[in-house]
């Protein structure tokens, strides 16, 4: 089945569609984005992801390219045409495209609006039985990583380094030795009275959106979460340790560099986090066929 990409207010055969050179989020990165799981015909938190990119916007002083709800809609119509029970859409956002320059364009620039959607096969049960080791790096980035901006070098590069070595994601590490956060995932530490342990969220982090549904998931079934920073340290000495993110869930973290938690095998508490968010992934209304 080909894939359908929606530029500019046209559905367009995914291998035909482009933005213009000068487009200010090929040329300075300077624009936001939302990747967001699609389930059987259901957005997953589409509202929270809807909220967060307004606010990235907001923050960059970037005007929406339509309503919400119009947004809604192509992002729903976007999903439909390209035909999956199990996949993400990716929603990007430009400050529209103008001669280069830095400043901001004239006012009456139209932010420039790209989405994709393409089918993501499940995780294969071999890596969520077996967990997956990360590598820590310094965090090099920039002090707004709560916006959600398509400026992402320095991720590129800690998770190639991840790659290069054979693990599934480096968790970066700030001058004082805390752990911030995955190149594409939220970190999480389980202590050894079984509290979950995570970073606030303030300008170090992004606000995952799978973080943030976790949290509340946690506290319904009387879980005691602590949201504070952990070192690569006290990582290391953790009874669990597991990651968060829209493409991965919640997946188990086995290895921290050269050091195996536990029995090296994915903590149980971690496996019965997973299965809560995926009971609640599963429970929701379908809201496109
Ligand atoms: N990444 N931290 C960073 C730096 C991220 O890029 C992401 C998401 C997360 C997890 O957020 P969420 O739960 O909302 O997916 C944390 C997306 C999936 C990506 O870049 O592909």
């Amino acid at each position: 089945m080909s894939r359908i990409a929606y530029v500019n207010g046209r559905y367009l055969p995914h291998g035909a569609a482009s933005v213009h050179i000068e487009d200010r989020g090929y040329q300075f990165a300077d624009g936001v984005y939302e990747v967001i799981a699609v389930r059987d015909g259901v957005l997953i938190d589409g509202d929270w992801h809807m909220e967060r990119l307004q606010r990235s916007l907001s923050e960059l002083q970037i005007g929406m390219p339509m309503s919400v709800t119009a947004l809604n809609v192509v992002l729903r119509e976007t999903a439909r045409r390209n035909r999956f029970r199990e996949g993400i859409v990716y929603l990007q956002i430009s400050r529209g495209v103008a001669r280069r320059d830095h400043p901001f364009p004239s006012a009456d620039t139209r932010p420039a609006l790209v989405v994709t959607a393409r089918r993501t096969p499940p995780l294969a049960a071999k890596i969520i039985d077996a967990g997956v080791s990360v590598i820590s790096q310094p965090d090099i980035r920039w002090d707004r990583c709560d916006i959600k901006s398509i400026s992402l070098l320095p991720n590129v590069l800690v998770k190639q380094a991840a790659r290069v070595q054979g693990a599934f994601e480096a968790w970066q590490v700030d001058g004082d030795g805390f752990v911030t956060e995955g190149a594409s995932t939220n970190a999480w530490i389980i202590n050894g009275d079984g509290h979950l342990i995570t970073r606030p969220v303030e300008n170090a982090i992004l606000n995952g959106i799978t973080r943030r549904r976790l949290l509340a998931l946690a506290k319904q079934q009387g879980i005691t979460v602590v949201e504070r920073p952990f070192s690569l340290a006290e990582a290391k000495s953790a009874r669990e340790a597991f990651l968060t993110s829209t493409t991965a869930f919640v997946l188990p973290v086995v290895r921290i560099d050269e050091t195996v938690l536990g029995n090296g095998r994915p903590g149980s508490r971690t496996l019965s986090l997973r299965q809560l968010y995926m009971e609640f992934m599963a429970e929701k209304e379908t809201d496109f066929d």
